[in-house]
């Protein structure tokens, strides 16, 4: 089954290889044949309109994108700061490429090639993302990491409260009271954490995967834990339970 996430992506993707092939047929068919033949003014009205479209579609992808990075706090793996990397050079220089179209003529000749290169990078960033997810399936990774919280989950039945104390006093108690709901430079006092119906300060329901994820993915300021062993975070969740 494709969830909506897949769909999104490969509509997206879809929309800018579609913009991408017509802006390169109409381009050579202006510039690259020999004779010139055919409505050239048509031509290139679809060419500028298509652009147009191409560079929408493609700075809402990107702020879409840069909003969800927010979100997830998440350590760029090598296939996403190559996807990042793509988008952002062809968006220099499309940047460009219009720059020197509408503003410094004497570059004109550039521009060709520049839009050559924005097509060729167009291509790269889709294989790198849609069609990576498409061939290796996102799915498999999703449902590995769900199976790893679920187990850590499981463990915590488990946990031990009194190396889950060390630990909380090692390493959270710094900045977390546990006998009141005060804050203590800016972190919440963590009384009766798992007891409460919403998590403190991202308002997210109390649960044990919740808090799991604040140590592993912290919402805000706080450092991330993700080096603890789910043993440990077993441990402290059983100690965050007697709160
Ligand atoms: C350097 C200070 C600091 C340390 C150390 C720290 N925290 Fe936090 N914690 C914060 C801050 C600040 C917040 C507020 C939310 C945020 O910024 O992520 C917070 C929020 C939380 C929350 C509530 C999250 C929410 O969604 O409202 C929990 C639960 C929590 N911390 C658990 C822990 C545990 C467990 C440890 C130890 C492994 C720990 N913290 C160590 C600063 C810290």
């Amino acid at each position: 089954m494709l969830n909506f996430d897949m769909i999104l992506k490969l509509s997206i993707s879809l929309i800018l290889i579609v913009l991408s092939l017509i802006a390169s047929y109409t381009m050579f068919e202006i510039f690259g044949k020999v004779e010139r033949r055919g409505n050239m003014d048509l031509l290139k009205k679809i060419h500028r309109i298509n652009g147009r479209l191409f560079f929408i579609v493609f700075l809402v992808g990107a702020i879409g994108c840069i909003y969800l990075l927010n979100q997830s706090k998440a350590e760029l793996t090598p296939r996403a700061t190559m996807h990042v990397f793509s988008a952002i050079a062809i968006f220099l220089l499309l940047s460009l490429k219009i720059i020197f179209i509408k503003f410094y003529r004497q570059f004109y000749s550039y521009a060709r090639l520049l839009g050559i290169i924005v097509v060729l990078l167009t291509f790269n960033l889709v294989a790198f993302s849609t069609g990576y997810s498409l061939v290796v399936g996102d799915r498999v990774n999703f449902a590995s990491t769900e199976e790893v919280k679920s187990q850590i989950i499981a463990k915590t039945k488990e946990g031990n409260v009194e190396s889950g104390k060390k630990l909380f006093a090692q390493l959270c108690s710094s900045c977390h009271y546990t006998d009141k709901k005060d804050f203590k430079r800016a972190a919440p006092g963590l009384k009766g954490i798992l007891k409460e119906k919403a998590l403190p300060v991202s308002k997210k329901p109390a649960t044990v995967e919740n808090v799991i994820n604040q140590i592993r993915n912290p919402y805000r300021y706080m450092p991330s834990f993700s080096d603890l062993k789910d043993e440990q975070i077993a441990d402290i969740i059983a100690y965050l339970k007697t709160l």
